[in-house]
């Protein structure tokens, strides 16, 4: 922070945050620096106080000491006011989330090993209506040859980043397993070679697992993310072959067995939520208590308004009521110590508990980069074979340093006027690049269209954090790496 001439006196104001309550108590989210924060007795008062008013350090204390505070408590709670952003002072400049460092060294990539599918799930964003992609004429695998080349590009852009990851992606990308399967023996040898951590994970529709898969991603510790929607009914409305057939009866016992034999690394649902499926509690219960999963995340399908499965607002309104009653179940499973699967409440917790003040929405283009099956490098997988978000070729120069500058430079937070008064900014940022480009043709809009709702999961998502942090605060240590 630099301070400005002093050519007035300082005062004091509160800081912008959003105050909400918890267990009894209340708390501030500061939206500067993304810390949350305790009040009680004097600090609640100064800060509403300061709410109204703008006042010096020693009108401030004038003002408690006539209520009967001593000076040294008051200057102490000032202080820690101060320390922890609370208050904002007319001398210091407020801080806007800086510019990433230039060639910002990359953690991930997400290499689409095919862009092939032998399932036609009616909401893919890969081939309905909505794609984006034009993969024509481009390969429909990605070769060894390209995949190495992706991963040299990774360990090379990661510079002095001591761990890296792999994703691999698709279509359905057991498509291609021997390539995924030669790609992970190639990347753990270079990685070794040159000192680094690396770590794998697979997202799959389930459909191909057998022995011989699940040994491998067993013995390479590969993290699984499985595509299911619910039980029988829920997932075949929209998980189906080609013909039409639902995909459930063919992925469970696949499921079941994986879950069962792959001990070494975790293995998650991720559910596709459209109108017709939006039984959150009966999809969360049937994927826990029937197929055995311990964890299972939840993301409304992207789809623009004209589509039949597209979720309304009213819909949108009844999910997040649904969201609510298993995040406060979440929140009687923490206050007892114990693990509950519902992601979406843990992925949230994480981030309110590391205080992020995003800059960006997610690390696409900056920590993140996508790789088609011919080799073109993309802001990431959702926008891989498609003319927005190129950023280079992993044989042809590797990643174009200009084009990711200048995305970045064009979709940081400080170019999101729409968001500059929202509370809600640190951990949104204006939402993903491709929501946006469905919903507005255009990466760096805000996604307004679901503001209201990404405010109500955040304050929930404070009030759950607040009540574990006065009821049980070392189930929060969880959150610390
Ligand atoms: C595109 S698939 C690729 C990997 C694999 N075929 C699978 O289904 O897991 C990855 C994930 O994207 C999800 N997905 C597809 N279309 C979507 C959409 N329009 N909105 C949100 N998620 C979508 C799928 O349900 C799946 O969980
Ligand atoms: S299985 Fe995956 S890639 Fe294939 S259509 Fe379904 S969501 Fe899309
Ligand atoms: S998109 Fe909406 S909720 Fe998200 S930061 Fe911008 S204004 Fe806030």
């Amino acid at each position: 922070m630099s301070a400005v001439a002093e050519v007035t006196p300082q005062t004091y104001r509160s800081a912008e945050a959003h105050a909400f309550q918890a267990a009894g108590a209340d708390f501030l989210y500061l939206v500067p620096s993304g810390a949350i924060f305790r009040m009680e007795g004097l600090s609640k008062e100064i800060v509403d106080l300061l709410r109204a008013t703008e006042l010096s350090r020693d009108e401030i204390i004038d003002c408690f000491k006539g209520r009967g505070y001593l000076p040294g408590d008051i200057e102490g709670t000032l202080d820690d006011l101060e320390q922890a952003e609370a208050l904002a002072s007319n001398h210091v400049k407020p801080v806007k989330p800086a510019l990433p460092i230039q060639n910002f060294p990359l953690q991930r990539v997400v290499l689409n090993v095919t862009n092939q599918c032998n399932l036609a799930c009616t909401y893919c964003y890969e081939y309905s209506d909505d794609k984006i992609t034009k993969p024509d004429g481009k390969p429909k695998y990605m070769t060894r040859d390209v995949a190495e080349a992706a991963i040299e590009m990774l360990i090379l852009e990661s510079s002095s980043r001591k761990g890296i990851h792999v994703t691999f992606f698709g279509g359905e990308t057991l498509l291609n397993f021997p390539v995924m399967r030669s790609t992970v023996e190639f990347a753990i040898s270079k990685a070794a070679e040159v000192g680094k951590e690396i770590e794998f994970s697979l997202t799959t529709n389930a459909t191909l697992l057998n022995d011989e898969i699940v040994g491998f991603l067993s013995e390479k510790r590969i993290g699984v993310t499985v595509s299911i929607d619910g039980d029988r009914e829920l997932n075949d409305k929209m998980r189906v072959f080609h013909d039409g057939r639902g995909s459930y009866e063919v992925i469970a016992p696949k499921i079941k067995k994986l879950l069962k034999t792959h001990r070494s690394n975790s293995i998650g649902a991720r559910v596709t939520l459209t109108s017709q499926v939006s039984d959150v509690r009966r999809i969360y219960q049937h994927l826990t208590t029937e197929l055995g999963f311990d964890s299972v995340g939840f993301s409304p399908a992207t789809a623009s308004p004209d589509r039949l499965y597209h979720i309304g607002t009213q819909k949108m309104d009844n999910i997040l009521d649904s969201f609510a009653a298993l995040a406060w179940e979440y929140r009687d499973h923490a206050v007892e110590g114990r693990q509950h699967g519902f992601t979406n409440v843990s992925d949230t917790l994480k981030e309110l508990h590391s205080g992020v003040s995003k800059a960006y929405p997610c690390g696409a283009g900056l920590g993140l980069l996508g790789v088609s099956t011919a080799g073109d490098i993309s802001l990431c997988h959702r926008f891989v074979d498609s003319p927005v978000g190129k950023m280079g070729h992993v044989k042809d120069g590797g990643v174009n340093h200009d084009a990711r500058r200048e995305f970045l430079s064009t979709h940081h937070i400080g170019a999101r006027y729409d968001c500059h008064t929202c509370w809600a900014r640190p951990v949104c940022s204006g939402g993903c690049y491709h929501e946006a480009f469905i919903h507005y043709g255009d990466t760096a809009a805000a996604n307004l269209h679901y503001c209201d709702w990404i405010r109500g999961w955040n304050d929930l998502c404070l009030q759950i954090y607040g009540e574990i942090s006065v009821r049980n605060p070392s189930f929060l240590d969880r959150f610390s790496d």
